[in-house]
């Protein structure tokens, strides 16, 4: 499915994030942002203008931006339910942000039974659950930097089922299912982008 390509700037993106997201928040959407510019710019690599950077980047900016305004994680299932329904698509519509993007960023909570039937939804979904793994394994390296983490550590973590439990390593595997990205590929393309930020 083709998607709109975005005409709003990343200034009044972030400024949707700085209203609604703590700082503390925010890390987690930078780090989304950063790794869907540059998975957009490896599918580009592939064939040219196939994706558009801006609307990756801005969709991984702001896919959670409703997660500090639901029902907090102390009661999972009602979070789970809300994440991603009707709030997100009345903040992202304070800034003109276009439906199809909207639901392509919605998809990313299964519990919302949208398909992902975009490249970019499916980018979406895998990059959230691998940024997290990796800033998890980044926290138990000695000097608690990303800028630290190999490739090959987080290859090895995921076979760990302990390791950062909650985390579902399916989720980020859909890179070889939905995506045709190998995952020591896809460890990488989204690591190097983290490291930059
Ligand atoms: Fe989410
Ligand atoms: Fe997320």
């Amino acid at each position: 499915m083709f998607l709109s390509v975005l005409n709003i700037s990343r200034e009044t993106c972030l400024k949707l994030v700085e209203k609604y997201v703590s700082p503390e928040g925010q890390k987690h959407l930078f780090n989304v942002e950063v790794a869907m510019r540059a998975l957009a710019k490896y599918f580009n690599e592939i064939k040219p203008g196939s994706e558009d950077e801006h609307t990756w980047a801005m969709c991984g900016l702001l896919h959670d931006i409703d997660y500090e305004q639901i029902t907090g994680k102390e009661n999972m299932e009602a979070h789970m339910q809300e994440h991603s329904g009707p709030l997100t698509q009345k903040f992202l519509k304070e800034i003109d942000f276009p439906d199809d993007l909207i639901r392509a960023i919605q998809s990313h909570n299964e519990v919302q039974n949208i398909p992902r039937d975009s490249q970019l939804a499916k980018a979406l979904f895998a990059v959230d659950g691998l940024t997290g793994f990796i800033v998890a394994v980044s926290k138990v390296m000695p000097d608690k930097k990303v800028a630290s983490v190999k490739i090959e550590s987080v290859l090895k973590r995921f076979k760990e089922a302990r390791f950062a439990a909650a985390v579902n390593r399916e989720n980020i595997f859909t890179c070889e299912s939905e995506l045709g990205i190998s995952r020591e590929k896809f460890v990488e393309i989204v690591l190097e982008s983290m490291k930059k930020i």
